[in-house]
């Protein structure tokens, strides 16, 4: 459910029409709706309502300070992957003690800022992470709370690149290789055992997975308890799928229930950390056609967004529905729809049915709200585009467009360099 709809032919948001942002900002930008992001907030919270839980939205699904300032305000915590994420929730006003820290490669310095900050915990990703966390806390006078994520090994059948719970992957402790990295965290002076968690993948359409993943961490939290080690916590990650385009994902309340179900009293505060599923179907790109490129054997649409503005189709070779935002009846012809870049990856709709499209149409790539703005780049020296959030009839820009100033900011020639150029 969205709020992206067409009236008397045109696309809006909300009560604005996409057209008017678009005059007003230029393209491409990204447009978020607000009450979209309070329904999806509360879809997933509602369920939960006398659950003892807490929400961390993932924030590399989107980490605009508006969308997690907004989040902060319905109570909801982040799951943060760097120094840099970290920095963003506190300043969005999400408090310490509502983030969680994973990741495989966290810094000495990401440590140390986590540790000082009071984070809720650090999701353990391998032995020697432990080792230097305890040391670090150490070292600052601290003891730092921690989980280990372990490795369920279920396969959640969802794109490679996005599977994260099976042996393979490089996410995580093996199951069994679990218990002894908990016993030797339990002898560690300066480590509290506060949980166990998990994460299987992104993007994922059937409940069985999760719920496998529940079975096995289970098991482990009552192995655990049988060594004495009790928990607080029982981290059980993101991974609910969208609807880009057929696919049927659980609803959230479906989710939430069967994970609740399949938990069952263990005592333990569950903690989740959705970022698609959240933000997903938020948020559309917008962009310009520029060009119609005729070949003998294709057609392509050339607009003005590229895979450094949104690199999922590209990467992933994902599938996003793209609307022109004047809505027409006429002619409809299979397309590609390309960007500027100096790629043949560089697509954002590959051999598509959509409208017939001029230069100068706007269209719109929908279900951009999640791992858009954020994996965009400045390749080609592209400017990041603006991002907007709409309420109502009232839309704010969030973050405006860089400029080619920005781009070289921080840029230094040393001057021996200019004296070597002769
Ligand atoms: N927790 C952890 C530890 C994660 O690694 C992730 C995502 C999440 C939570 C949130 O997962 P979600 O609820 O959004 O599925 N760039 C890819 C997705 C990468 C997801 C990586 N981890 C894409 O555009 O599809």
């Amino acid at each position: 459910m969205h709020d992206f709809d067409y009236r008397d032919g045109k696309l809006y948001c909300g009560d604005v029409a996409l057209e008017d942002i678009a005059r007003d900002v230029g393209t491409p930008f990204y447009c978020y709706s607000l009450p979209t992001l309070h329904r999806h907030i509360r879809a997933f919270e509602e369920p939960l309502a006398g659950v003892n839980h807490q929400t961390c939205f993932a924030m590399k699904a989107n980490s605009s300070l508006a969308i997690l300032s907004y989040m902060a305000g319905q109570g909801l915590g982040a799951d943060v992957v760097s120094g840099g994420e970290l920095y963003r929730a506190l300043k969005a006003g999400i408090p310490a003690s509502r983030v969680v820290y994973s990741g495989v490669g966290k810094t000495t310095d990401e440590i140390d800022m986590a540790i000082q900050a009071g984070i809720m915990m650090f999701n353990i990703e391998s032995e020697q992470e432990l080792g230097v966390i305890n040391e670090r806390a150490g070292e600052l006078g601290e003891r730092a709370p921690v989980s280990i994520r372990v490795n369920p090994d279920v396969d959640p059948m969802t794109h490679p690149y996005i599977s994260t719970g099976m042996k393979k992957n490089k996410f995580g402790i093996d199951v069994e290789a679990s218990m002894a990295q908990y016993l030797r965290a339990r002898d560690m002076e300066n480590i509290e055992i506060v949980g166990i968690d998990c994460h299987i993948g992104s993007q994922l359409t059937d409940l069985s997975p999760f719920l496998d993943a529940v079975d096995r961490l289970k098991t482990l939290v009552e192995k655990l308890a049988s060594h004495g080690i009790t928990l607080k916590y029982l981290d059980l990650g993101g991974g609910l799928g969208i609807t880009y385009s057929d696919e049927e994902p659980p609803h959230p309340r479906d989710y939430c229930r069967a994970i609740t179900d399949a938990v069952g009293p263990l005592g333990l505060k569950l903690i989740f950390e959705p970022g698609r599923v959240i933000v997903g179907n938020t948020g559309v790109m917008v962009a310009t056609v520029l060009f119609r490129k005729e070949t003998k054997d294709k057609t392509f649409i050339v607009v003005d967004a590229g895979m450094n503005d949104l690199i999922r189709p590209a990467l992933y070779g994902a599938y996003h529905d793209i609307r022109p935002l004047e809505a027409v009846n006429g002619a409809r012809e299979t397309v590609d729809v390309v960007g500027p870049i100096c790629e043949s990856g560089d697509f954002l709709a590959r051999d598509r049915e959509l409208p017939e499209l001029s230069r100068g149409d706007l269209i719109a790539v929908m279900s951009a709200g999640a791992y858009g703005f954020t994996m965009s780049s400045n390749y080609n020296s592209r400017t990041r585009p603006p991002e907007v959030l709409v309420d109502g009839a009232k839309y704010y820009v969030v973050l405006k467009r860089q400029s080619y100033e920005d781009l070289v900011t921080g840029e230094k020639v040393p001057a021996a360099v200019r004296n070597k150029r002769g």
